[in-house]
């Protein structure tokens, strides 16, 4: 799947020591299906040589206003293009932006576009955490633009801190979040994230091997398709949007009482958390001591069935409140699914095989197979847990939308 399949796009390259990775971006981006046209300041020419540029591009790159074949360069591609990513966004680019400042091709272009603006932030750490530096990038995002933020790792001349250029993946993402569909705009959905933790005593606990990888990965995917998302977490998201709520919890029973509660004026509950079947009885008040004599026996009792309650009582929140739960299977992975999606009675099962060693639990990829109630399946092979979470989201925006439908 092309994620930016007809999306045109300025690749803006500043002068700073991370150009070269603006090749990699750029291969990518065309890789991903946009039509791309550089646009390079004169110090970047420093760092990396047009002919690259010229090689893998769709259209002969820009570096200055006045030597392009179009007597307007600036507004032509500006009007033109869909989306402006600068990358690697110097301190200088950043200014300009953030004042509005045009003397060359790429700081009029970007005054000069309604399009969306993306900004890869990279830059000594010292200049990072410059005032002025973090007064524009303020200034920049008041405006409603995006800027990525710099990585912490090696800069150049052996310095180590923030302000390396971001990974090629991180830059793609937030292009791609800017250019997707807003089709879950004014709804809200419920998503619970990481495996719980049943304490035995208060610094012991019994867990499981869930990262909480996907569960962000469809936390992302739908806050980019414009909902409203309530992050029912188990681990710190690190994801920041004033359309994000996190509510962090630690044991089954904390999650089901908060994901109760969040589904009351939701949409659709994504039951992505790796919840434990059981938990102890009595977890010690005290810390189990070596040598505190008898070894301590644990007892388990059964944790609520989170999904199950909840489509048993959702009816209450809302008539056409869509549940969707995860399965995670080691054998007969579509016989098993179809088995827990009737016992569940939830709308959607995301199935996934995690005996297999590219989709174990905290695997950077997932394969799942996306049953429905009506008994319709379908498959997504091995890919990066974001598209495998575009796959569920366009499941649930499919069910949203047959429910209006049949209305
Ligand atoms: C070796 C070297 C590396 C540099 N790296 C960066 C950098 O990563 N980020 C930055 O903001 N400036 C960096 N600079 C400074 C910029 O090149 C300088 O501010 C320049 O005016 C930026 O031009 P531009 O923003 O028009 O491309 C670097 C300079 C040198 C000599």
């Amino acid at each position: 799947m092309k994620r930016l399949e007809g999306v045109s796009i300025a690749l803006g390259v500043g002068g700073g020591i991370a150009a070269y990775k603006a090749v990699e971006l750029l291969r990518r981006l065309v890789d991903e299906g946009a039509h791309v046209t550089p646009v390079l300041t004169k110090n970047a020419l420093n760092f990396v040589g047009l002919t690259t540029f010229r090689a893998l591009g769709s259209s002969e790159p820009v570096v200055s206003l006045f030597e392009d074949s179009s007597p307007i360069p600036h507004t032509k591609l500006g009007q033109g293009v869909d989306l402006v990513v600068v990358a690697p966004a110097t301190a200088d680019i950043l200014s300009k932006f953030a004042t509005g400042a045009c003397d060359d091709a790429l700081s009029t272009i970007l005054v000069s576009t309604d399009a969306k603006v993306v900004l890869a932030a990279a830059m000594h750490k010292e200049m990072w955490s410059h005032p002025a530096v973090m007064e524009n990038i303020e200034t920049i995002r008041r405006r409603g633009f995006t800027v990525v933020d710099p990585e912490h790792g090696r800069l150049a001349g052996g310095d180590v801190g923030f302000g390396r250029l971001a990974a090629t993946e991180v830059i793609l993402d937030a292009v791609v979040g800017q250019m997707a569909t807003r089709d879950l705009a004014g709804y809200h959905v419920v998503v619970t994230v990481g495996g719980t933790r049943e304490a035995i005593d208060p610094v012991r606990y019994i867990g499981n091997r869930s990262s909480g990888r996907q569960g962000l990965a469809i936390v992302s995917e739908l806050l980019d398709r414009g909902a409203h998302v309530t992050a029912i977490s188990t681990i710190d998201p690190a994801l920041s949007s004033s359309y994000l709520e996190v509510v962090r919890v630690e044991s089954a029973i904390e999650m089901e009482s908060a994901t109760r509660s969040a589904c009351k004026d939701a949409n659709a509950l994504i039951m992505c958390a790796a919840v434990a079947d059981y938990r102890v009885e009595s977890p010690l008040v005290n810390k189990f001591k070596r040598g505190s004599g008898n070894l301590p026996e644990i007892k388990l009792v059964e944790n609520p069935d989170i999904l199950a309650n909840v489509v048993a009582d959702s009816k209450m929140y809302s008539q056409n409140f869509i549940t969707i739960g995860f399965a995670a299977e080691t054998e007969n992975v579509e016989a098993n699914g179809r088995a827990k999606i009737v016992k569940k009675g939830c709308d959607i099962l995301v199935v996934n095989d995690v005996s297999r060693e590219e989709t174990r639990f905290g695997s950077a990829d997932n394969e799942v197979i996306i049953l429905s109630a009506d008994g319709s399946l379908k498959y997504i092979p091995l890919a990066p847990k974001r598209e495998v979470a575009a796959g569920v989201v366009d499941a649930l925006v499919e069910r949203l939308l047959s429910i209006e439908f049949e209305q």
